[in-house]
């Protein structure tokens, strides 16, 4: 009963409140929680859900090291792409450096641009010499021209008017943005996160861009759905499932005070599993690569 005396004492109410003001000015594009989740699993520095050459391997056999060399192949297909190699490229929503730094290992001028602290602070650790710009792209005011821009699952986070009007003002003539992200490719749907396909289109068309290559890589991204999923179904819910009844068996009367609070919890991790299940993930979106040239 103790531990219920905060609850009932007046004070501790404002204080939770003013705890609950200062808390809620959370900006996901400076501090992404999902993102930093990811990059602590992770350690080759890249946020993205890489290629894999082999689309039907099993999830089971997926060791982290595949995982993180088929980020790196994903990141080389994007360099393979840069033409203009004389010409600085602009590496926009930049993630933790590790595509800009192998792109400043093929001896090729990059700047990454994030509005991540987090990650620019990390980036500063990591890659000195890396060139950064701590902002939203939209937001991003410069004279300077590039020769390739480049979107590695960062388009879905700016909108597309924004997006393309930025990208027009910093592009040299002739010169190249290359989007790899996963596009929607109806209205409904569990996750709304990312742009609707045909809306892309038309913005490709209304802003003078043509498509100089594109490839659906769905089937090269899934196995890293599947191996989400497969953790999440093996570990992720069990532990839940577990630590709830824990608590009920150990502390029945927090287990019935909290019912609000695991609801909440359940249907949380709920949404975020359905974004990745792969199933819902075929149905409702393709994994795009472009590469878009001014014309
Ligand atoms: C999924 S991560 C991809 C990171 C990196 N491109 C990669 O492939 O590893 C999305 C990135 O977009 C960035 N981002 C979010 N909103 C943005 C915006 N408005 N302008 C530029 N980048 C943004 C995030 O901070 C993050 O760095």
């Amino acid at each position: 009963m103790k531990k219920l005396l905060p609850l009932l004492n007046p004070i501790e109410w404002l204080k939770a409140f003013s705890f609950h003001k200062k808390n809620s000015k959370y900006k996901k594009s400076s501090y992404d929680l999902e993102l930093y989740l990811y990059s602590k699993m992770l350690k080759n520095d890249m946020l993205h859900y890489g290629y894999f050459e082999d689309i039907n391997i099993n999830p089971e056999n997926i060791s982290i090291k595949q995982l993180e060399m088929a980020q790196i192949l994903y990141a080389e297909n994007i360099i393979e792409y840069i033409s203009n190699r004389q010409d600085p490229v602009l590496d926009v929503g930049c993630g933790l450096g590790g595509l800009s730094n192998l792109i400043m290992k093929n001896n090729i001028e990059v700047e990454a641009l994030t509005p991540n602290k987090n990650q620019i602070h990390h980036i500063q650790n990591k890659f000195k010499n890396l060139t950064l710009h701590n902002l939203k792209f939209e937001n991003y005011k410069t004279t300077k021209k590039y020769g390739t821009i480049i979107n590695s699952e960062s388009l879905q986070y700016i909108k597309l008017h924004e997006a393309f009007s930025k990208a027009n003002k910093l592009i040299l003539p002739n010169g190249r943005w290359i989007i790899i992200d996963y596009f929607r490719l109806n209205k409904d749907g569990v996750n709304k996160s990312s742009h609707l396909l045909e809306d892309f289109h038309e913005k490709v068309r209304e802003y003078g861009w043509k498509i100089k290559y594109e490839k659906d890589i769905t089937n090269n991204i899934l196995p890293t759905n599947r191996f989400i999923n497969m953790y999440a179904e093996r570990f992720l819910i069990p532990i839940q499932h577990y630590a709830f009844e824990k608590l009920r068996y150990k502390k029945a009367w927090l287990y019935y005070l909290t019912k609000n609070i695991r609801t909440f919890i359940t249907k949380k991790i709920d949404k975020e599993l359905s974004a990745i299940n792969p199933d819902k993930f075929i149905n409702e979106k393709k994994y795009l690569f472009f590469v878009l040239e001014k014309q």
